[in-house]
């Protein structure tokens, strides 16, 4: 039995045990005391793969926690989790789907199978129906109503129609070609809309409706709404099909909105919303950094895939990042895990990997339908530096909650200004380091009594001055963010959350838990904008809505 039909209670296993038996030993570690103890503690702790360098030294581990982490891995079936997804077995074991997100990048001449279909065959055939529509709108052979070129392209989506894109959009702003300047438009909320259109010229600009459902209400809201803009602003009827394309798998509901259908790019049931950045759903960047890029966005991921199936969990960097995570969150109690990227264009990284962590690993069941027996999705949060050091990092430093940071950072600037990524790389480094050092109280006296304070202001200032320090974080570096090595790293993070899920014995591929709130929603709003509509289950709710209906306005 597999790890999707009957997962394991990972806290029965004897690993899980040594681990915890192992954490009370843990309880003085000093990375600071590790460091001066082993020279070698870098090289010994640090791994290279697709264009990316990992530094896991300022880890709360030894070699013999890392030996221990692995062997959990093993026992929990990570190697045979991995081949069952990277094969196609419905490990999505709620829908009885597979999650085949890896299969979009793999090269031709693969194989493999869904329901006795060979999907490679699919998938090239949707690369090159991309790869058709981004030449011919780059050579100007795209034409709107009034025969001008596509200047701008708007993706309407929400989600994982959206975040992976614009994340890879702007990640590689330097790789633009052609001019073409993507926008994109999700929430529901008219002054989005408002915002974006605001810069748009009606003959110039392609929107693409981007959901696999073809059924999310923001999304159809906004498509409603594009549609009545460009009809308003003077596009007509006969020629809406070259302004209006669509990526989804509900092609009926395409076609019904008015959508032609040689101009709807496909999705499929066994790639889920929040990996779907690497098919048709990425029609957006691709049209930004063209097709060329597009593919070694591709093959950057290809290659962590499989860095990820065939290095040994020693060497694996999804592994590594996995394991040190669960090593917190199961073992230190951390209950948030922070990103922190050292570079402008990464700076909406963390949105996208809240929406690949959180809604993939915020589960409470196990695959099997019952309850967790330990602590499953941490909260993802962070922000671009050296930003958050005016803002967050105070807590990090000296907060009370222990949180887990990932610094990325690339070593060359697109943009060289002066010595700023000197000082910008310096910061990234300094900030794990002041992480891990800390300052003692020994060490702030001194410091204030080097500034000449009498010994009474040392004593008083003193303790505000400790650092506790021993705080964990990994460093991801690169020589600079390309279309590859971003590929890379988004595979990473990626294959991260889906070790965890089997560790934790969950399912990452659904989302369940987002319905409720859907249906309640239309309840409230029928209740907002009707008359005759039943009280809200809730006085709360009810309340709200009399005061958005003018009832009791101060
Ligand atoms: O409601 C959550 C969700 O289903 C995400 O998983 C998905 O990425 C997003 O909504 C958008 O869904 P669709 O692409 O079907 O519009």
């Amino acid at each position: 039995m597999t790890h999707y039909q009957n997962p394991l209670d990972v806290t029965d296993l004897s690993s899980w045990k040594a681990l915890g038996d192992h954490r009370l030993a843990m309880q003085n570690f000093s990375m600071r005391d590790a460091f001066a103890t082993d020279p070698k503690r870098f090289e010994s702790m640090s791994v290279s793969a697709c264009g990316l360098f990992l530094d896991y030294s300022k880890n709360l581990v030894t070699p013999e926690t890392l030996s221990l982490l692995f062997n959990l891995a093993r026992e929990a079936g990570v190697e045979q989790a991995t081949r069952a997804m990277m094969t196609g077995e419905p490990v999505n074991a709620s829908e009885q789907r597979p999650a085949l997100h890896t299969a979009l990048r793999r090269p031709m001449g693969e194989s493999v199978m869904v329901n006795g279909q060979n999907i490679m065959r699919d998938v090239h055939t949707a690369l090159a129906q991309m790869t058709d529509i981004v030449s011919r709108i780059h050579n100007n052979l795209w034409r709107g109503f009034s025969d001008k070129t596509i200047t701008d392209v708007v993706n309407i989506g929400i989600g994982g129609s959206f975040l992976g894109p614009q994340l890879v959009s702007e990640a590689l702003l330097p790789f633009t070609q052609h001019g073409v300047r993507t926008h994109y438009l999700a929430n529901i909320d008219g002054s989005e809309f408002r915002e974006v259109t605001a810069k748009l010229n009606v003959e110039t600009t392609l929107f693409i409706i981007s959901s696999k459902t073809f059924g999310t209400l923001e999304t159809l809201k906004n498509a409603q709404a594009a549609r009545t803009w460009y009809l308003g602003k003077g596009g007509t009827e006969e020629k809406l099909y070259r302004h209006f394309i669509a990526v989804t798998s509900n092609k009926q509901a395409a076609i019904d909105f008015g959508i032609r259908e040689k101009n709807i790019f496909p999705m499929w049931d066994w790639v889920g919303g929040r990996y779907s950045l690497w098919s048709a759903i990425g029609l957006p960047i691709a049209l930004a950094i063209g097709m060329s890029n597009f593919k070694d966005l591709l093959s950057g991921a290809y290659s962590m895939d499989c860095h990820f199936q065939n290095e040994p969990f020693e060497r694996n960097m999804p592994v590594l990042l996995a394991m040190l995570g669960v090593w917190y969150h199961n073992f230190w109690g951390a209950q948030s895990y922070a990103f922190l990227p050292y570079d402008h264009y990464l700076r909406n990284f963390v949105k996208h990997l809240q929406q690949m962590d959180m809604e993939s690993n915020g589960k409470s069941v196990r695959q099997d339908g019952t309850p967790v027996s330990c602590n499953t999705g941490p909260v993802i949060w962070g922000g671009v530096g050296a930003n958050g050091q005016h803002a967050y990092h105070q807590l990090l430093h000296q907060g009370t909650p222990l949180i887990p940071a990932d610094f990325i950072v690339p070593v060359v600037s697109h943009n060289p200004v002066a010595d700023h990524h000197e000082w910008l790389y310096a910061n990234c480094l300094s900030q794990s380091q002041a992480l891990m050092l800390g300052k003692s109280r020994t060490e702030a006296e001194a410091e204030l009594r080097a500034k000449g304070l009498d010994e009474a202001e040392v004593q008083r200032l003193a303790p505000h001055k400790v650092i506790p320090g021993n705080r964990p974080s990994n460093t991801v570096v690169m020589e600079t963010i390309s279309p590859g090595r971003l590929g890379a790293l988004i595979a990473l993070y990626e294959h991260k959350v889906f070790v965890q899920g089997v560790i934790w014995g969950i399912n990452s591929f659904d989302q369940w838990g987002v319905e409720l709130g859907k249906e309640l929603g239309k309840a409230v709003y029928n209740r907002l904008t009707g008359y005759d509509s039943p009280p809200a289950e809730d006085a709360s709710t009810q309340g709200l809505v009399d005061y958005f209906r003018g009832r009791h306005r101060g």
